[in-house]
């Protein structure tokens, strides 16, 4: 972006965000000590390493020494710049964008990601025109029409049609003179053995796909004439604005209804969305064909918390079912499902019966996950023969030992009495017998992962520097701790000319503090961090992190200062002793007297 966005409104946005709110939206962090702590989101891990200071406002991972302030965790976390970071920070907490930025935002369309949403809209405005205003449409608007999809739902869903012939996209975008290259990258085409383009979707009925802002990013395409060999539906590759994992079907238009209801519906295909739309259930959503995803839950999560999961009632759709259960286990959602009946999907089913009976469904037949477990299992046994029947009744009771509540788990044990046909007190011993087994395992299973790590809330992991530390060099990581806070030791070490820090980004990190602080205004950490490189940035944190004592006495300061230069004197006289052999080695007398008389010199000086 073209335009800078003022340094106070930066500063305003930092001061108005807590950086623990932001975060948890993605990191689910536990309170340590002073810290919070979480999975690091930038690297695969099992122990938390990610550390968040609300009170400085930082965060700091010290297994991939990623760190910073708000701006830079999105910045790391969505791989955009820091202006971008700056907006989004700013839309997140509803703090309303500055004038000229608002402008830059619209004009920078420039980047291939707006590039490409440009091609995907103006796709989409062709094919739909081609859908409700041309002859070449008229079979796929019938189709529609015959699928009892009225002009309206067309509209609000922006449904399109993809003629048969093989260039009408390509002739459309060539004449707007669109580059071939980004062209090839959108995906909208496909590439002949002489490498010229075709146009990807022929032939098929139109569905856009947007992003959770309402940008057209992909198209997945339903054939018209069903043929062998060719997909029912056609999806966009990924490209750089469509990634099938963080991509949920309507869902920037269902999160108002979302919100409302606190609930959201996940249906299984498109066609669904749309007809539960149209039977006035608006919170519905889609997965891309594929199954649901960690990413696409964290999106629900941020809209509703209750989650309904209405997949086919067919066999393929029930398996989908307990795959999407197994996901939302650890979650937070409160979880409901709708099993339709006579394997019917939601379309066939309003098609059947009606809106009203569907709603009716959607409300008055929601089935805990246990209840939809059991009933699962209860149809894949034969509960008329024995065998099965025990076997039912074994595998039930492997799934109700799972349910946190005791009374939860007693209704349950006397519904699977019941169905299968056994004493209840015999039920309940068994079930004693498999709930200590059960909490054995658990109990063997949290020493496996306290081995392999984890820090708990009572025993916050300790920082494990890259390096070992020793006295001198941890001395000087806590003067300059304290010299950020102390503005009377700032001054007195700034007005020492004897005195420097060994390492030298220490240095940088103090000389770069001391400038921070001349500047007019007020002065923080989150602040501070903006102007340093990602080197010093990463190192400051790690020092920021530390434990550090803050109500040190003037002598141990004293103290601190004394470690670091008597460090500089160790150092010192190493290389004065070096210099001693080399000038014996070469026979130079002189050098050696002179290196002789700075070694006992240095020497005195050492404590
Ligand atoms: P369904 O086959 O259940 O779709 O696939 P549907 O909604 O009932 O389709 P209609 O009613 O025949 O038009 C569910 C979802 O699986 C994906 C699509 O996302 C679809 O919405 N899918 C299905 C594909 O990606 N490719 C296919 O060939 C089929
Ligand atoms: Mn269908």
């Amino acid at each position: 972006m073209a335009t800078k966005i003022p340094e106070s409104y930066i500063d305003m946005v930092r001061s108005k965000t807590n950086i623990v709110d932001l975060i948890g939206q993605t990191v689910q962090l536990h309170k340590a000590g002073k810290n919070l702590f979480g999975l690091c989101p930038f690297h695969e891990e099992r122990t938390p390493s990610f550390s968040v200071n609300e009170e400085k406002q930082i965060f700091h991972c010290f297994s991939c020494h990623r760190g910073g302030n708000v701006f830079k965790f999105l910045m790391e976390l969505e791989q955009i710049s820091f202006p971008e970071a700056v907006i989004k920070v700013a839309e997140f907490s509803d703090l309303p964008l500055p004038e000229n930025v608002v402008a830059a935002n619209q004009q920078s369309q420039h980047s291939e990601t707006r590039q490409l949403q440009k091609l995907y809209q103006d796709a989409q405005v062709l094919y739909s025109h081609i859908l409700t205003k041309t002859q070449v449409g008229e079979d796929a608007l019938n189709y529609l029409h015959q699928r009892e999809m009225d002009d309206a739902a067309i509209a609000e869903f922006g449904l399109g049609y993809a003629p048969q012939q093989a260039n009408v996209l390509l002739d459309f975008l060539t004449s707007r003179q669109v580059p071939r290259e980004l062209l090839v990258r959108s995906g909208l085409f496909a590439q002949r053995e002489d490498g010229t383009l075709i146009d990807r979707f022929r032939g098929r009925v139109m569905f856009p796909i947007q992003d959770q802002n309402g940008n057209v990013i992909a198209f997945s395409g339903r054939i018209l004439v069903q043929k062998e060999h060719e997909p029912k539906y056609l999806n966009s590759p990924e490209t750089k604005i469509f990634q099938k994992r963080d991509t949920l079907y309507h869902f920037a238009q269902a999160r108002p209804i979302m919100r409302q209801a606190q609930t959201a519906i996940l249906f299984e295909g498109f066609m669904d969305v749309i007809t539960a739309f149209r039977a006035g259930v608006k919170n519905g959503v889609a997965s891309m064909g594929t199954s649901l995803t960690s990413q696409q839950l964290y999106l629900l999560s941020r809209a509703a918390k209750k989650l309904i999961i209405c997949y086919d009632g067919d066999e393929p759709g029930q398996h989908a079912s307990a795959a999407a259960l197994q996901l939302l286990r650890n979650s937070d959602f409160e979880v409901g499902v709708v099993s339709l009946p006579e394997r019917k999907d939601p379309d066939e089913f309003v098609k059947k019966y009606g809106a009203s009976a569907f709603q009716k469904q959607l409300q008055d037949h929601v089935q805990t996950p246990i209840q939809f477990t059991l009933a699962q299992l209860a149809n894949k046994y034969n509960l008329n023969q024995d065998a099965d029947r025990l076997a039912y009744v074994q595998a039930a009771l492997q799934e109700i030992v799972k349910l946190p509540s005791v009374i939860e788990q007693d209704l349950y044990l006397k519904q699977v009495a019941s169905q299968g046909n056994v004493d209840l007190a015999a039920l309940h011993q068994e079930f004693e017998g498999i709930t200590r087994q059960f909490h054995r395992q658990q109990r063997a299973q949290q020493r496996q992962n306290r081995d392999v790590t984890a820090p708990t809330a009572q025993q916050p992991p300790t920082p494990v520097l890259s390096t070992k530390l020793d006295g001198a060099a941890i001395s000087e990581r806590r003067l300059l701790y304290l010299a950020i806070r102390q503005d009377s030791l700032l001054a007195r070490l700034s007005a020492d000319e004897d005195f420097h820090f060994n390492n030298e980004q220490i240095q940088e990190l103090f000389e770069a503090w001391r400038d921070y602080a001349r500047s007019p205004g007020e002065h923080t950490l989150a602040a501070f961090v903006d102007l340093i490189t990602p080197d010093l940035q990463s190192l400051l944190l790690e020092i920021e992190m530390m434990e550090v004592p803050e109500d040190v006495s003037d002598e141990e300061i004293g103290d601190y200062q004394r470690n670091v230069a008597q460090a500089q004197i160790r150092q010192a006289l190493t290389a004065a002793q070096k210099n001693v052999q080399h000038a014996t080695e070469v026979g130079d007398s002189e050098a050696e007297m002179i290196w002789l008389d700075q070694v006992l010199t240095l020497k005195r000086q050492l404590i």
